[in-house]
């Protein structure tokens, strides 16, 4: 079996971020997103890893290498427009051809990893297996109807739902999908569907096999998705103490503390993470938070929030809460008279103040 792991695509919905970044590679608890998928990938035993990648190729190929970090060889499939997930497997044939492969997209977590669907996969033989999950939006997502258990009718992003079940960005296949994904024509939003993909398995008498899974599963491609899966793997994180805390310091609950990391006059309030080289000075770090490498913290509160690498926060008088703030982004009181609010944004910022 091999996997293919989609990490192209535009990020709308979580710009400015991704106007700098891709979003596969923001990181939750500390760690980019896509590394969580590598990862369960590489513990359902499969060695052989294909990545679609996009416009954000080269920090993916800067970011993953060849793979070898996880043990697993990756081949890098480069998508020249982010046409749909099912463009994405129609140009990645020549790699997947001969093998069974497990589709995985590369913004979605899945807690409880993979292992089990792709041992069942095997076992079982169906020409397809799809994950579902409830959930309370399903118009924001592929939505399946099922009857006694077998899949009916799967719609993508439908006005009104026929389920409450969402397809989860995990899918296993066997060769009967390009066949599929060579017959498809782009749907109302100009892509190629993976969802239209496995109708046309379903409308063929293929048998596509579903599986509600009860476990966690986020698609991080919103900011509160995002703080929301943030604050779930941070949970699972074991406390550890490299860096240096000071005497007046307080750390309390799960913390970790990278090395190089300062925390001084400061209390962290678990479960977070602090990056390596990043300096806390007389400030707060609540439940809930991930602070990249290389930020200063001064004289601030930050909780239930994700600050990435080389970030300044100085001088806030207000607690920051719920908050993804980018890379060499400074929120700094200023001096200056009149006292006002002065911004420098990125197109799609979002500021709320009180
Ligand atoms: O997260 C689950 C949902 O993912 C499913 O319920 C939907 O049925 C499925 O279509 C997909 O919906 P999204 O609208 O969330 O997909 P998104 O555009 O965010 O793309 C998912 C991943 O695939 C993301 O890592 C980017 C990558 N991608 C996307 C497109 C459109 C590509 O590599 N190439 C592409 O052409």
């Amino acid at each position: 079996m091999k996997a293919l792991v989609l990490c192209g695509g535009m990020g709308t919905r979580l710009r400015p971020i991704t106007h700098t970044m891709a979003k596969q590679l923001v990181p939750i608890a500390n760690k980019p997103v896509l590394f969580y998928g590598l990862e369960a990938i590489r513990d359902a035993g499969i060695d052989d890893v294909g990545i679609v990648v996009g416009d954000t190729r080269k920090e993916i190929t800067e970011a993953v290498g060849d793979g070898s970090r996880w043990g697993i060889n990756v081949t890098y499939i480069h998508q020249e427009e982010p046409l749909g997930l099912a463009h994405a497997v129609l140009i990645s044939m020549d790699y997947l051809m001969g093998d069974n492969f497990v589709m995985y997209l590369g913004d979605n977590l899945i807690k409880d990893g993979i292992k089990g669907f792709v041992e069942s996969f095997e076992k079982t033989r169906p020409n397809c297996e799809i994950l579902l999950a409830r959930v309370v939006n399903p118009e924001r997502f592929g939505v399946a109807e099922l009857q006694d258990g077998r899949v009916i009718r799967l719609v993508e992003k439908p006005d009104v739902p026929l389920s409450d079940l969402a397809l989860v960005g995990v899918y296993l296949f066997d060769e009967n999908i390009f066949d599929a994904v060579k017959e498809l024509k782009p749907s109302w939003r100009g892509e190629l569907e993976i969802t239209d993909a496995i109708q046309w398995l379903v409308d063929h008498g293929l048998r596509v096999e579903p599986h509600v899974i009860d476990g966690w599963w986020k698609d991080t491609g919103r900011l509160e998705d995002m703080l929301e899966a943030n604050s779930i793997m941070l949970e699972t994180i074991k406390p550890d103490i490299k860096g240096h805390v000071d005497s007046l310091s307080k750390i309390e609950g799960k913390v970790r503390i990278e090395e190089g990391a300062e925390i001084i006059e400061s209390t962290i309030r678990g479960p977070v993470v602090i990056g390596e080289r990043t300096r806390i000075v007389n400030s707060f770090i609540g439940p809930y938070t991930s602070i990249y490498f290389g930020v200063e913290i001064i004289d601030s509160e930050v909780e239930h929030s994700i600050v990435l690498e080389c970030s300044k926060i100085a001088g806030v008088p207000v607690r920051i809460e719920g908050s993804l703030i980018g890379q060499n982004v400074e929120v700094i009181r200023s001096p200056l008279k009149p006292a006002a609010y002065r911004f420098m944004l990125g197109d799609n910022s979002r500021v709320g103040i009180i």
